[in-house]
């Protein structure tokens, strides 16, 4: 086990961007519901309280018991966690009567602070809150101040609590990261050596004593979480590890043999299972999403059962999940807090009653494509763009044939392919070609045309729970608009999607 920093979730926005801030420092650290707090061990080096949606003064508002943790450990409260604890000890919080809300500067700093060592005066800090601290207890002194909030930061006295009413965590309080650096490697005396190597070299051992001599059989779908846990699964256990690629027939053109080569030169002990007829049949005659959604999961988890079966004595089930899954499905739902549909095919665990084993459940997306450089993986798989379970399915507007997947797996394939060649692919987060169920007249030659339309869409994003059209150039799209309706026949139209989410989804079903 690693040292650790514990982050109690209130329920805010930011919390796991928190928790981003703190591992950027090399230091490993858990967000846990406040009402969860786990076990302190000799591992926890400090606890973070984070902010949250409610207010300390409202009725049956987080409000945990913090005995076992004061004056034994560093505190750091942000936001709500401040004010809880300024309030707790008998200070005063109020509405307050400006708008905290934005850039604001620190104009006072205790030069003696360990947490504020180093920041400069003026430094810029963002504000998000409608209570404030108005009167702070005798045993606490003030640290920060701005021009408008007298008790933007405190300690207790004779303890290592701190108390900062703004967000170090986000992008606009400038020096936000000598603060938490402070915090973590100063308060906490964290040492700072949690770096993807350590973490592989952890991840392996309590892999190999957790599975011992056990059978993993793991699905692999091209993507980077579950090519990177199999990577490492594959070095922890070696050819115990049995990993499944499907070819469902809705992937990219010419992904399976790509794909499944590149797993192979990896020397991943990889099947390759090709039953696009039997995804065609399942899905013969069904146009509405959902529906296709479910045929889809309902095929890939029969296929997947079958050829889990044919390993004999199989006793567990690998999975890609990573921590955003795990934390969205502990977190601490705030009153504004958004409803996230799960696209994921769901369902494997419960059917195979294998134990499940999840390596990459502790990181984020990023971390996990560290993990992957730092095994030295092909760029090519680190890299990729997501791509959703239900594939092409999910960008053929209506019903599928063979025929309408063959034409928009050329129209993908030279939209993707031209993103390649002019450098545009990894400035998208994710690009897509969509067919619709519409036909147009156009001309070609002498002839009169009446064919289909391809739509192209490519967006920015961090997660996929928003994101912007990409601005792509002119040039670039009029050429890829040629080469498709040159060369791929049966459509005679392209368009480009320029909607964002919200109010639009990313994919069109
Ligand atoms: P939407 O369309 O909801 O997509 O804006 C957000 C992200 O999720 C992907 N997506 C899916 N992934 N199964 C998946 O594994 C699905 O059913 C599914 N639907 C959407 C989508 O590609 C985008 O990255």
């Amino acid at each position: 086990m690693e040292e650790t920093i514990l982050i109690l979730d209130f329920g805010s926005q930011y919390t796991q961007l928190i928790a981003r801030r703190v591992r950027e420092l090399n230091v490993y650290c858990e967000i846990h519901p406040f009402n969860h707090i786990p076990e302190i061990n000799a591992h926890v080096k400090g606890v973070i309280l984070s902010g949250s949606p409610f207010s300390v003064r409202g009725d049956d508002v987080p409000n945990p018991e913090l005995n076992g943790i004061r004056k034994e450990l560093p505190i750091l409260g942000v936001c709500y966690g401040a004010q809880l604890l300024a309030q707790q000890e008998g200070g005063l919080v109020a509405p307050s009567e400006i708008r905290e809300y934005g850039r604001a500067n620190l104009a006072f700093i205790h030069r003696d602070s360990k947490l504020m060592n180093g920041v400069n005066d003026g430094s810029q800090v963002w504000m998000s809150h409608g209570d404030t601290i108005l009167e702070l207890p005798e045993h606490f002194e003030v640290i920060s101040s701005t021009h408008d909030v007298e008790v933007a930061g405190y300690k207790i006295k004779g303890e290592e609590t701190y108390g900062i009413q703004f967000h170090p965590e986000v992008y606009h309080t400038t020096e936000g990261a000598v603060l938490l650096r402070n915090y973590v490697v100063d308060i906490c005396a964290c040492t700072q050596s949690w770096t993807p190597d350590s973490f592989i070299e952890t991840s392996i051992a309590s892999l190999q004593e957790k599975l011992g001599n056990e059978k993993v059989v793991l699905g692999l779908s091209g993507g980077v979480d579950s090519s990177v846990a199999a990577e490492l699964l594959h070095r922890a256990i070696g050819d115990n590890l049995y990993c499944i690629f499907v070819d469902n027939g809705l992937l990219r053109k010419n992904e399976f043999g790509k794909v499944l080569d590149s797993y192979k030169g990896l020397g991943l002990n990889v099947k390759g299972v090709d039953v696009k007829e039997r995804f065609y049949e399942a899905l013969a005659g069904i146009s509405e999403p959902e529906d296709k959604r479910k045929a889809i999961g309902r095929t890939f988890i029969e296929v997947f059962d079958e050829e889990a079966h044919k390993i004999k004595d199989v006793k567990w089930l690998a999975q890609g999940t990573i921590y955003p899954d795990v934390i969205e499905s502990i977190s601490v739902k705030g009153p504004s807090a958004t409803i996230k549909s799960h696209h994921n095919v769901g369902g494997l665990p419960d059917v195979m009653k294998l134990k499940i084993i999840e390596p990459l459940n502790s990181l984020f997306k990023d971390e996990v494509r560290k993990i992957g450089r730092a095994l030295a993986m092909p760029a090519d798989i680190l890299n990729r763009h997501p791509f959703p379970g239900p594939g092409l399915g999910i960008r053929i507007i209506g019903d599928i044939t063979p025929e309408k997947i063959r034409i928009l797996q050329d129209v993908d394939d030279l939209f993707i392919e031209g993103l390649k060649n002019y450098g545009l692919y990894d400035e998208v987060w994710q690009a897509l070609a969509v067919l619709l169920p519409v036909q147009t007249v156009g001309v070609m030659g002498d002839e009169r045309t009446y064919e289909n339309v391809v739509v192209l869409r490519a967006v920015g994003s961090t997660d996929g729970m928003t994101a912007d059209w990409s601005h792509l150039p002119y040039e670039f799209l009029s050429k890829v608009s040629n080469d498709i309706i040159n060369r791929v026949k049966g459509v005679n139209r392209v368009v480009y999607d320029i909607s964002s989410k919200p109010p639009s989804t990313i994919e069109w079903e």
